[in-house]
């Protein structure tokens, strides 16, 4: 065996996987890919839709649903327990739950900027350290999965706040990955603009100039999305602290 293969010592895949904002969306893509895949998923959102309720129904051995809002630190904590105690150790997190903006930041109101960064920042950093230490006191060499986007590598007006914490995510990936020195994997997925609740706000000529900007000429799909977080999350891999863009190179 080479002096290499000697020292990577592979994080094993996850079984177990916490997804926040599952109800619909990539979330509720990732839910669904992850149960496909064989996996137990636990995931919350604020509401649980007709959609999620559904997939819960299907598998109810493979899953755990539940209202919470992820800026609910006790709720969380509360909902990662129930979840362990129905489907075992928690061995890796999609932190997926973000809001959107569509305000020049001059009319932003500061509850506003507050909202975004609780949301999209702080609430994903208390989630993840939640989690950590759950998975470090069991013994688990866990995966983390932060969804960012390309807002964190490129400008769009109407999005300041919103990009700052995507940034935010992406500069922690990285920082959590060194201080976990290999136990955990951590990454980020970037994906770029795709239809959703979300991006609904975005008028036909936003669009229509995002497909131009696109090499590949189209808006991505939360299908192109599905691969990249299943592989961070199940394979055997060394990828550690990397930012993973899946635009079609609309912001290169
Ligand atoms: N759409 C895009 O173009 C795009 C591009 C790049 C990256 N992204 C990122 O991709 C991820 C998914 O976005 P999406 O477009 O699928 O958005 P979406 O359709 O609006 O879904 C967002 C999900 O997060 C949940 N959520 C929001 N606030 C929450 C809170 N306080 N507590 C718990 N759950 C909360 C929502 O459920 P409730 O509202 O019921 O809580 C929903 O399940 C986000 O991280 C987003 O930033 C999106």
């Amino acid at each position: 065996m080479s002096d290499l293969a000697t020292r990577v010592r592979p994080v094993p895949p996850s079984t177990v996987v916490l997804v926040s904002g599952g109800s619909r969306g990539l979330g509720l893509a990732i839910v669904t890919d992850l149960l496909d895949a064989g996996l137990k998923v636990a995931a919350f959102a604020r509401t649980v839709t007709p959609e999620l309720a559904k997939l819960a129904d299907a598998h109810p051995e493979r899953t755990h649903v539940g209202p919470v809002d992820v800026t609910d630190l006790a709720a969380a904590q509360a909902f990662v327990r129930a979840a362990e105690d129905r489907l075992g150790p928690l061995d890796g997190l999609v932190n997926n739950a973000a809001v959107g903006q569509d305000s020049l930041h001059v009319h932003t109101a500061a509850a506003d900027l507050a909202r975004i960064i609780e949301t999209n920042l702080t609430a994903p950093l208390q989630l993840t350290r939640l989690a950590v230490r759950r998975m470090l006191a069991q013994g688990r060499r866990g995966r983390i999965v932060n969804v960012t986007s390309i807002c964190a590598q490129r400008g769009f007006p109407g999005l300041v706040a919103y990009s700052a914490t995507k940034g935010g995510m992406d500069a922690a990936t990285r920082s959590l990955a060194r201080e976990l020195g290999g136990r955990m994997l951590v990454n980020a997925v970037a994906p770029g603009f795709f239809a959703s609740e979300m991006s609904a706000v975005l008028g036909q000529t936003q669009l229509d100039q995002i497909v131009r900007r696109t090499p590949t000429g189209q808006l991505t799909e939360p299908a192109e999305v599905l691969p990249v977080v299943r592989m961070l999350l199940c394979d055997q891999t060394n990828i550690n602290g990397q930012v993973i863009v899946v635009d079609g190179a609309a912001s290169i």
